[in-house]
């Protein structure tokens, strides 16, 4: 198999396995299963579940443990999109292709349903116990989990993103925006895979400094596509930075600088990768394919 056809079969591996653990639509709460279930099958690249898997396999993890982090994982993301959809704060009306979630099913389910799929990912994370009650990593793996989530991690990054819009931020501030909105995901990804595999602090502390220069770049990429894409081939509005007066690193460094600032910290997070003994050609060859992304 080449890159793009194991890439395919990895992104179809966790489908099934989300499939797997999604809420049942039925009974009162019907609705809100059906939300959840809507922008969790809505598509998506499931890149962080992969990251998380990939890390795993770099360490040598074999077992299913990783299996409800990975489901977890893609459930938080997938809530932190719901919300960011929101008119209170990106006002977008579509996302993986679809109309989002509050476009279909209302605001308030949409704000319910996106708290739901949050509280969701944690009941499945839990659900690691029962897969290898032996593991003594679990509960750390939780921990770090939750705080890449919260107040120092991604909501965080949202929580200053939302409250400057419009206005002229310091580098240090956009820099921490995106470090937390976008990159605590990614760290937290390679970080639980990391750690579920039972790998040494320090590696740990390796796999969160390339999770954060990956989620830099991806950032980035992102607000370049943002300018330069179509919402056609990327599922969601373009110019959406713009409606928002949002300043992005293409505002202030423009599109070829931010290009360069893409390769170079993928190129620094390789070499980090390449610097330890164990070896994943995949996931090395995953984080090289971002830079080129175009959706
Ligand atoms: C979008 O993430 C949000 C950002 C952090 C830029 P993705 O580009 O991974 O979105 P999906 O999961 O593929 O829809
Ligand atoms: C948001 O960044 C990152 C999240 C935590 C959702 P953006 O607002 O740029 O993400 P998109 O472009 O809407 O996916
Ligand atoms: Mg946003
Ligand atoms: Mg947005
Ligand atoms: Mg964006």
């Amino acid at each position: 198999m080449n890159f793009r056809e194991e890439l395919e079969s990895r992104t179809e591996q966790v489908n099934k396995l989300i499939g797997k653990f999604l809420p049942k639509e039925e009974g009162f709460s019907v609705e809100m299963a059906k939300a959840m279930n809507y922008s969790m099958l809505a598509g998506g690249k499931r890149l962080r579940p992969i990251l998380m898997w990939e890390t795993y396999r770099l360490f040598g993890g074999k077992g299913q443990v990783v299996a409800p982090f990975m489901v977890a994982m893609e459930m938080i993301h997938t809530h932190s999109l719901i919300h960011d959809d929101l008119p209170a704060l990106d006002n977008d009306e579509y996302r993986r292709g679809k109309p989002t979630t509050h476009a279909v099913f209302g605001e308030a389910m949409g704000i319910l349903s996106g708290d739901a799929l949050l509280n969701y990912a944690y009941e499945v994370a839990f659900h690691s116990f029962h897969v290898e009650p032996e593991n003594k990593n679990i509960p750390l793996a939780l921990q770090i989990l939750a705080a890449k989530t919260g107040i120092y991690g991604m909501l965080g990054g949202q929580g200053v993103d939302v409250t400057n819009e419009g206005r002229e931020i310091p580098e240090d501030m956009l820099l921490y925006i995106y470090r937390n909105k976008t990159s605590a995901l990614i760290e937290s990804s390679m970080m639980t895979g990391a750690v579920l595999a039972g790998t040494s602090n320090k590696k740990i502390r390796i796999m969160e400094e390339i999770g954060r220069k990956v989620g830099l770049a991806f950032q980035i990429q992102d607000d370049i596509l943002d300018v330069t894409s179509t919402t056609q081939e990327l599922g969601k509005p373009v110019h959406s930075d713009e409606k928002n007066h949002k300043v992005t690193c293409v505002t202030i460094h423009g599109l070829q600088k931010a290009s360069r600032m893409v390769e170079e910290l993928s190129r620094d997070a390789i070499a980090l990768l390449d610097g330890l003994e164990e070896k994943n050609e995949f996931l090395r060859e995953l984080i090289l394919s971002l830079i080129t992304r175009t959706k």
